[in-house]
């Protein structure tokens, strides 16, 4: 996989593809894109809530150390070769020098005396095309709620329509760890059944926001409680601790931009438009396909029911036929509203994960000449 940076890229691709390039590559695809925008193509804020890599150790990764959501992050969950949130090292390539002398270039692994790790300082990075009907999002949420259009959106997002992304979350400023942004500094503790944020919006979904503990008032007795578990709901317990499940992403659009104006009016057929989806993870399956299977597609995530991602769900019925197709908002008094039939907005056009080398990794993979059958 290859990138490059705006008006560079051309010159680039033309110098790497040199002389040489056909006798170890294959040209296989070449996605199309614009430039890293602010706003993806359904027209939010993205980019605003990334997990902070904790560098210099500030924070324990011992298990039930840690009560409450934070954002600092360990190395290893984004970085291979360092310790992740288990405080373990994470599995990456490793070589026996004995075997391979060329290797001894390679860092030491720190977890594996005698060994080389091919994986220091490099990642695992996955990619998706998604394509965004765009067209089909604005029209469904103009027929549901007419001139209330970008609340219903903005429910189903988690953030308002605005160009800061304003949470809906009011509660902000929690003093959480490795977040500077204010408008990105809550958790879902004062807001429990979702009034104010569904428990189904994308980005509750995505990322909870919960600590090793279940949420609950402060006081040593009520740590102690829930700690044994006493008082706890069903739901409580459902989500687990997402310091275990955290993405660092990336997103570039394709495709022309429509406002919301444009998309409900625009006559246009066959455009395509969407996100490249990529992002970074120490482990693909802990990391980012338990974030898409358990929490995203999931439609009974967190004690709900027949509801998986607003946004991203792909509306498929369950094996025993309960719809995964809805979308609903409790709120504060009388009953919670629901919205049915939500079309697919987003499809899986294709995709990737990619092996993404360090520096000496990569100097490593230079000097290796024939492959052993
Ligand atoms: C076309 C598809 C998608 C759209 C339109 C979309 C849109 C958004 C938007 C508008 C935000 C809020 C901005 C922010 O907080 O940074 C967001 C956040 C996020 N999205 Fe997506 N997203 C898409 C796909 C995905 C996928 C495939 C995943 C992972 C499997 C994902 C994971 C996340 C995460 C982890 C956050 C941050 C949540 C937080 O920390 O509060 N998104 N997305």
């Amino acid at each position: 996989m290859m990138y490059g940076r705006g008006n560079n890229f051309a010159s680039w691709k033309q110098e790497v593809q040199g002389e040489h390039f056909s006798n170890a590559f294959q040209i296989i695809s070449e996605l199309p894109t614009s430039n890293i925008l602010d706003k993806e193509p359904f027209g939010f804020s993205d980019g605003i809530s990334q997990p902070k890599i904790d560098w210099d150790n500030q924070q324990s990764t011992e298990i039930h150390t840690r009560d409450r959501y934070s954002n600092l992050l360990a190395k290893g969950e984004v970085v291979l070769g360092y310790k992740n949130e288990y405080g373990y090292y994470t599995d990456r390539p490793l070589i026996n020098v004995g075997v391979d002398p060329q290797a001894c270039i390679l860092p030491d692994a720190e977890d594996k005396p005698g060994l080389k790790d091919l994986g220091r300082n490099g990642s695992y990075l996955i990619c998706r095309q998604l394509s965004q009907d765009v067209q089909g999002f604005w029209r469904f949420m103009q027929e549901q709620a007419g001139d209330n259009r970008e609340q219903l959106a903005a429910a189903m997002v988690g953030r308002q329509l605005d160009d800061k992304g304003t949470p809906l979350i009011t509660e902000l400023g929690q003093n959480i760890p490795g977040i500077e942004n204010k408008d990105n500094n809550f958790n879902y503790d004062q807001d429990p059944v979702g009034n104010q944020c569904p428990i189904s919006a994308h980005i509750r979904r995505s990322n909870p926001r919960t600590g090793d503990l279940s949420a609950g008032p402060p006081g040593l007795i009520s740590r102690l409680k829930r700690k044994l578990g006493f008082g706890l709901k069903p739901e409580d317990d459902l989500v687990t601790s997402t310091r275990y499940h955290r993405l660092l992403r990336r997103g570039r659009a394709y495709g022309t931009m429509l406002s919301p104006e444009q998309a409900i009016v625009s006559k246009e057929k066959n455009a395509d438009r969407g996100l490249q989806f990529i992002c970074l993870a120490g482990n693909i399956s802990r990391q980012f396909e338990f974030v898409q299977n358990a929490w995203n597609d999931n439609s009974k995530f967190s004690g709900l029911q027949q509801q998986s991602d607003p946004i991203l769900g792909n509306r498929h019925k369950l094996l025993d036929g309960e719809a995964s197709n809805q979308f609903h908002q409790p709120q504060a008094a009388g009953p919670q509203h629901k919205t049915c039939q939500l079309p697919q907005f987003v499809t899986v056009r294709g995709g990737g994960y990619f092996f993404m080398p360090g520096l000496r990794a990569l100097q490593y993979l230079t000097t290796l000449t024939d492959v052993p059958e």
